[in-house]
């Protein structure tokens, strides 16, 4: 149904921006709506929501079976909610997602879809980026691609990767608890670098800086090179895109064919989300 909302795409392949819509009252034709277009888009953010947690709850099974996440602490009364928070005195600090990554590409069975809702945002700054991986593959120069065909990509949690992980003692996490040293978090998984979308079929690099850790089966050398590559080349301004929030904004990421990218810039505001996480499957091969 083409006037189910309006939608105006943010850039030619990555991002749209719906309006007209209330997340509380979507009958089924406007939900089917709303997904195809996530689906296309790849992230679709819907501004002046009112939603308590309940309500973004019940949005959120609309996308499907909702995951507890492991490693971080949920809200209490919402073990399927976590805040994403940062204090206005968490100054000099890293932040939650601040790193290109997908979310927990570490699990057997990463999650499909996350959605954030904002609470409370900074004036300016806090943006979010998604880069968009079917274009990132597309985009490919053939001797890479032909490098990855067929092997699998390594990824650890540690948690929160262990590129990017800060000493053990670094208060990076601050208002999010983050277990450490859990042997799960920290055992490899393989999942093939190049994969098919379950539901579209598009080809997706599947790899990301802050847990894809080796190639399989190349030189430790080569895998090192090969994934620096890869990693600058899939956050090429051309396959990205850049939310601004404000209170009441909605964002919805899949999250087998983007990385994101939380922008901390914004010491001395405070910013405050809810995110909920869809469960999903093992990525299979291209
Ligand atoms: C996340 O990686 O889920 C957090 C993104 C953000 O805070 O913008």
């Amino acid at each position: 149904m083409a006037d189910a909302f309006d939608l105006e795409p943010l850039t030619p392949r990555l991002g749209a921006e719906i309006t007209g819509i209330d997340l509380r009252r979507l009958d089924a034709t406007a939900f089917a709506a709303l997904y195809r277009a996530w689906l296309e888009h790849k992230v679709v953010f819907i501004r002046a929501q009112r939603l308590t947690l309940d309500e973004l709850l019940d949005f959120s099974r609309r996308f499907g079976e909702l995951m507890r996440l492991p490693y971080i602490e949920p809200l209490a009364d919402h073990p399927e909610i976590i805040r994403v928070l940062k204090q206005a005195d968490e100054v000099d600090m890293g932040v939650f997602g601040g790193e290109w990554h997908s979310d927990f590409s570490f699990l057997a069975a990463p999650p499909k879809a996350s959605i954030l809702y904002a609470e409370e945002v900074p004036p300016v700054g806090g943006d979010t980026l998604w880069a968009d991986m079917e274009r990132a593959l597309a985009r490919l120069p053939a001797a890479c691609r032909a490098a990855l065909e067929g092997r699998n990509a390594i990824h650890v949690g540690a948690p929160y990767g262990v590129r990017h992980a800060p000493a053990a003692d670094a208060r990076f996490d601050g208002s999010i608890g983050i277990e450490r040293d859990n042997p799960e978090a920290d055992r490899e998984t393989r999942h093939p670098a190049i994969c098919r979308h379950p539901e579209t079929g598009a080809e997706l690099l599947f790899v990301n800086p802050t847990y894809t850790t080796r190639i399989d089966g190349l030189d430790p050398a080569i895998s090192e090179a090969l994934l620096a590559r890869l990693f600058a080349h899939a956050i090429r301004p051309e396959f990205c895109c850049r939310f601004r929030w404000r209170a009441g904004s909605l964002a919805i990421w899949d999250n087998r064919s983007t990385l994101h990218y939380a922008v901390n810039d914004y010491d001395g505001f405070r910013r405050c989300l809810y995110r909920t996480t869809i469960a999903g499957e093992p990525p299979q091969c291209a």
